[in-house]
C-alpha cells in the first residue's frame, strides 16, 4: 500500500508531513512519488494567499479521475486551509470523493480516523483541540532536520490569516526540544532548523523563565559538527540578547530571516506590526555590526489597503538602505475574517505595478551582494543535487547564500570548503578545494 502527500506553504507544513508521513507508515503504508499509484492521497494545504488556496482547490478537483478509477483510494485533506471557518464543510460537500477533513490542531487523531473510514461516508474533524501532543515524524529533508518550538501565534497583523488558523502560541518543553535535537545529531543530520511562526515569542507562555536566547545558547553548546539555523523572527521581538547570542556561539549560523512587511509607519501601523520603520532600521544596523558577514532576509507585502505611491515608495527607499540578502516579495492578498479584509483596497493594476517595481530593486541588490562572493572561500554544507544540471550538487554557506558545485560523488551531508567562481543573481557558483 503506497502513500503519496502533496505539501502547499511554508517550513512548517513541510515538517507537519513529515510528521503525517510517519502516521501512514505506522499504518503499513509505503512512500511513493507517483501519485496514480497511490492508495491513500494527503494534501497539506495553505491558505496564506487566495493563489495558494484557488491552487489547492483545483488541484484537489483533480484527484476526482482517480477517485472513479480506484474507488478504494482514500483522500485526505489536512492543514491550514480547512481551520478557516466553514472552509472545511465547504471543502466536504464540494470534493464529496474526500475522505477525510482534518485541523491543524487534531493531527494526532489522524490514525484512528483512517482506521474508521468507512464507504462513501466523509469524515470531518476540525475542532480546536488543546492537548498539542507532539507527534514523529519520518523525515525527508536530511541533511537538515525540522524542530518545531512554538505553535500558533498571538500576534494578529492585521493581513494575516495565520493566527485563526494556527491558534495562540504554545511552547514546546525545553527538555523536550533539547532532547529532539540530540537525538537528531545522533542519528547524523547536519542542520538544525528551530521552527516557529514567531520564534522570539519561545517560552514566554511557559512561565519557567525559558526564552529563546537561552535555548539556542544551549543547543549550540551541544557535542558535534553541525548548524543551527531558526525561523521566523519578528522585528518587534527580536532581542539584543538573540543577536549577541547568534555572533557569540559558532554553531549557529550568521542567517537572520526578520519580516519588515513595510517601509511606510502608516502601513505599519495599520498592519498592527507594532514598530517603526526607523526601529527595523536600527535593528538591522545592530545585527550587521554584531553578527559578521551576516545573510538577512525578509517578507515584504505590496498594495495593503490604504498604499499609497509614497507609502510604496518609502518600502522601496527602505529596501535600499537595508541591503537584504534576499527578500521574498508578496502581493498583499484580502483575507476573510482579519481586519485588513474590510479596509478600503488597492485596485489590482497598481499592485501589479508595485510588486514588479519592488522586485527589479531586490534582484539589483541580490545580484550586487552575490558579487562580493566571488573569489571568497566558504564552508557550504551539501544538501541535494541540482537536477537541472548534470553532476552537479548544491548547499549553503553559514549566511544562507545558495551554492552550486560539480561532483561525481555523492556530496549530500558533507560539509565542503568551496572557492566561489562566478555568481549569478542569487546563486553562486564554486570550486571544491
Ligand atoms: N497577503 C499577502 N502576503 C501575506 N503574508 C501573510 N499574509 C499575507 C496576505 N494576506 C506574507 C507575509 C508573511 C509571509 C509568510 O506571507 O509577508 O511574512
Ligand atoms: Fe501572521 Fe503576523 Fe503572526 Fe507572522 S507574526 S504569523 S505575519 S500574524
Amino acid at each position: 500500500m503506497n502513500y503519496f502527500i502533496k505539501t502547499y506553504g511554508c517550513q512548517m507544513n513541510i515538517h507537519e508531513s513529515e510528521k503525517v508521513a510517519k502516521i501512514l507508515e505506522d499504518l503499513g503504508y509505503i512512500s511513493t512519488n507517483d501519485i496514480e499509484l497511490a492508495d491513500i492521497i494527503a494534501f497539506n494545504t495553505c491558505c496564506i494567499r487566495e493563489t495558494a488556496e484557488s491552487k489547492i482547490k483545483g488541484h484537489i478537483g483533480e484527484l476526482k479521475r482517480l477517485k472513479q478509477l480506484n474507488p478504494k483510494l482514500i483522500i485526505v485533506i489536512f492543514g491550514c486551509m480547512t481551520q478557516q471557518t466553514s472552509v472545511a464543510s465547504l471543502v466536504a460537500k464540494r470534493f464529496s470523493y474526500v475522505d477525510i477533513v482534518i485541523g491543524t490542531t487534531n493531527l494526532h487523531l489522524l490514525k484512528d480516523k483512517i482506521l474508521a473510514i468507512k464507504p462513501k461516508k466523509q469524515i470531518i474533524d476540525v475542532d480546536e483541540c488543546s492537548a498539542h501532543p507532539e507527534l514523529n515524524s519520518s523525515r525527508t529533508s536530511y541533511p537538515n532536520a525540522w524542530v518545531n518550538i512554538i505553535y500558533g501565534c498571538n500576534n494578529f497583523c492585521s493581513y494575516c490569516i495565520v493566527p485563526y488558523v494556527r491558534g495562540r502560541e504554545h511552547s514546546r518543553n525545553k527538555l523536550d526540544i533539547i532532547n529532539e535535537v540530540k537525538q537528531l545529531i545522533d542519528e547524523g543530520y547536519k542542520e538544525i532548523t528551530l521552527l516557529g511562526q514567531n520564534v522570539n515569542s519561545y517560552g514566554n507562555d511557559l512561565q519557567d523563565g525559558s526564552n529563546f536566547a537561552d535555548l539556542l545558547a544551549e543547543i549550540a553548546t551541544l557535542d558535534g559538527h553541525f548548524r543551527l539555523r531558526f525561523m521566523t523572527s519578528h522585528p518587534k521581538d527580536l532581542s539584543q540578547k538573540v543577536i549577541d547570542t547568534i555572533a557569540k556561539y559558532p554553531k549557529i549560523c550568521h542567517s537572520v530571516h526578520l519580516p519588515v512587511q513595510s517601509g511606510s509607519d502608516e502601513v505599519l501601523r495599520k498592519m498592527n506590526r507594532r514598530y517603526t520603520r526607523q526601529h527595523y532600521i536600527d535593528l538591522v544596523n545592530s545585527i550587521k555590526s554584531t553578527i559578521s558577514n551576516v545573510g538577512l532576509s525578509s517578507d515584504i507585502m505590496v498594495g495593503f489597503p490604504g498604499e499609497t505611491e509614497q507609502d510604496f515608495l518609502d518600502t522601496l527607499d527602505l529596501v535600499r538602505q537595508v541591503r537584504l540578502t534576499s527578500c521574498f516579495c508578496f502581493v498583499y492578498s484580502r483575507r476573510k475574517g482579519t481586519l485588513a479584509n474590510d479596509m478600503v483596497q488597492v485596485p489590482q493594476a497598481i499592485k501589479t505595478d508595485r510588486i514588479k517595481r519592488l522586485i527589479e530593486t531586490q534582484n539589483q541588490i541580490t545580484k550586487e551582494i552575490s558579487k562580493t562572493y566571488e573569489g571568497n572561500t566558504y564552508e557550504v554544507l551539501i544538501e541535494d543535487t541540482n537536477t537541472r544540471f548534470v553532476d552537479t550538487y548544491c548547499g549553503r554557506t553559514d549566511c544562507g547564500k545558495l551554492v552550486n558545485v560539480k561532483s561525481k560523488v555523492n556530496l549530500i551531508g558533507e560539509f565542503i570548503k568551496v572557492k566561489i567562481k562566478k555568481s549569478q543573481s542569487a546563486t553562486l557558483w564554486g570550486e571544491i578545494l
